[in-house]
C-alpha cells in the first residue's frame, strides 16, 4: 500500500520534471537531422562522442566534429551545415539579447543576502566558480543547491534535476534531506532527482560528462556540481614537466561545462582550492595571500568567480572576484543544518 502511494508520487514528480513545462523550450535532439544525407549510423557515431543535441553540433568547431571516429570532412560540413540550419548562429541586436537575458533564471543560494549580491541567484547558462580555503562552506553551497534547483522558478529554483560530480568524496546525501525538509520537498524525491556520480581520477572526470550530456537530452536538469573542479587534476598530473598537459586537459574540461551550460541552459558550479601566493608583490598589500589553483584557465573560462572566507562561528564571507557585470563587494551568509541561509541576528527568532 505504501509502495503504490510512492510510486505515484515518483511519476508524478518525474512528470513535472519531463520537456513539457512551458516557456521552457528543450534542447533540440540530436536525431532530428537525420535525413539530407545524415544516417541514423552518423546519429550514432555523434552521440559516442557526447553529442546529443543539435546546438551541441552547432556549438562545436569543425575540427573537434572531425575527431569523432567515422566521420569524413565532408560529411563534417554536412553536419555543420544541418547544424546551423536550426540553431542561430548569427548576429542578434542588444534589444533583443537583453531581452532574453531578461528570462534567464537564476537559483536562489538559500540565503536572500547572498542571492542579491550576485544579482538574483547562481545563473543559468554559464559558470560559477566558488573559491576558498578548508571548511568555508564551498561544498555546503553545492548541496544546497543540488535541493533548490529543483524548486518551481517563482521558489528561486530552476525546475530540474541536478547532476553531481564528487571528486573528493563529500557528498552527504542526509545533508539534502533536511535541506530539501526546509522547503517542503519531498526528501526522496528530492534525492531521486540528484543524478550523483564520483569522480576518480582526471580522465574518469571528463568522462563523466559525456554521460552527462546524454542525461540532459533526456530530460531536464537545472544544474550541474563540480566538486571540486582541480583536485585529481593536481594528483593525476605532478610537477612542472606535466603542467602543460595538465592545462591543455583542463582546458578542454572547462569548454565542455562551458557548452553543457550554452546547450541545456544549466548553471554549472564548480568548486576550487586556493593555494598560498607567493609572488612578492602581492604578499606586501595582503598578509594572508591565497589564489585559486588552475591558473588562467580556470580563470578566464569561469564567468562568475566567487571567494568564500570565514567569519565568525556558523558565519561565513562571499566576495564577488570577478563578474561581468557585478562590482566587486561582499556579504556574510550562514551554514546551518538545512543548508545555506542568512546570518541570524540577535533580535531575529527564525
Ligand atoms: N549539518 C551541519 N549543520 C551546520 N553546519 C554544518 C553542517 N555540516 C557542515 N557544516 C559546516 O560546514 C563546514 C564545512 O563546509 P564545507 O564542507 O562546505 O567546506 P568546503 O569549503 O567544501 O571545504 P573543503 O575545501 O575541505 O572541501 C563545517 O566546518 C561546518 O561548520
Ligand atoms: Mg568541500
Amino acid at each position: 500500500m505504501m509502495t503504490e502511494t510512492e510510486g505515484a508520487q515518483t511519476n508524478e514528480h518525474e512528470a513535472s520534471m519531463g520537456d513539457e513545462e512551458d516557456g521552457l523550450s528543450g534542447p533540440l535532439l540530436i536525431e532530428q537531422l537525420e535525413g539530407n544525407g545524415i544516417t541514423s549510423g552518423d546519429i550514432r557515431k555523434l552521440k559516442a562522442e557526447g553529442y546529443h543535441t543539435i546546438e551541441s553540433i552547432a556549438y562545436t568547431p569543425k575540427k573537434a566534429l572531425l575527431l569523432v571516429k567515422g566521420i569524413s570532412e565532408a560529411k563534417a560540413d554536412k553536419i555543420s551545415l544541418e547544424a546551423a540550419k536550426v540553431v542561430p548562429l548569427g548576429f542578434t541586436t542588444a534589444s533583443e539579447f537583453h531581452s532574453r537575458r531578461s528570462e534567464l533564471i537564476c537559483i536562489t543560494t538559500g540565503s536572500k543576502q547572498l542571492d542579491t549580491l550576485l544579482g538574483g541567484g547562481i545563473e543559468t547558462g554559464s559558470i560559477t566558480e566558488v573559491f576558498g580555503e578548508f571548511r568555508t562552506g564551498k561544498s555546503q553551497l553545492c548541496h544546497t543547491l543540488a535541493v533548490t534547483c529543483q524548486l518551481p522558478i517563482d521558489m528561486g529554483g530552476g525546475e530540474g534535476k541536478c547532476l553531481y560530480i564528487d571528486t573528493e568524496g563529500t557528498f552527504r546525501p542526509v545533508r539534502l534531506v533536511s535541506i530539501a525538509q526546509r522547503y517542503g520537498l519531498n526528501p526522496e524525491d528530492c534525492l531521486d532527482n540528484v543524478a550523483y556520480a564520483r569522480a576518480y581520477n582526471a580522465e574518469h572526470q571528463f568522462q563523466l560528462l559525456n554521460h552527462a550530456a546524454q542525461m540532459m537530452s533526456e530530460s531536464r536538469f537545472s544544474c550541474l556540481i563540480v566538486d571540486s573542479i582541480m583536485s585529481l587534476y593536481r594528483t593525476d598530473y605532478s610537477g612542472r614537466a606535466e603542467l602543460s598537459a595538465r592545462q591543455t586537459h583542463v582546458a578542454k574540461y572547462m569548454r565542455t561545462l562551458q557548452r553543457l551550460a550554452d546547450e541545456f541552459g544549466i548553471a554549472v558550479v564548480i568548486t576550487n582550492q586556493v593555494v598560498a601566493q607567493v609572488d612578492g608583490a602581492s604578499a606586501m598589500f595582503n598578509p594572508d595571500p591565497k589564489k585559486p589553483i588552475g591558473g588562467n584557465i580556470i580563470a578566464h573560462s569561469s564567468t562568475t568567480r566567487l571567494s568564500f572566507k570565514k567569519g565568525r562561528a556558523e558565519q561565513r564571507i562571499c566576495k564577488i572576484y570577478d563578474s561581468p557585470c557585478l562590482p566587486e563587494s561582499e556579504c556574510v551568509f550562514a551554514i546551518y543544518e538545512d543548508g545555506i541561509g542568512d546570518p541570524k541576528t540577535e533580535d531575529d527568532d527564525n
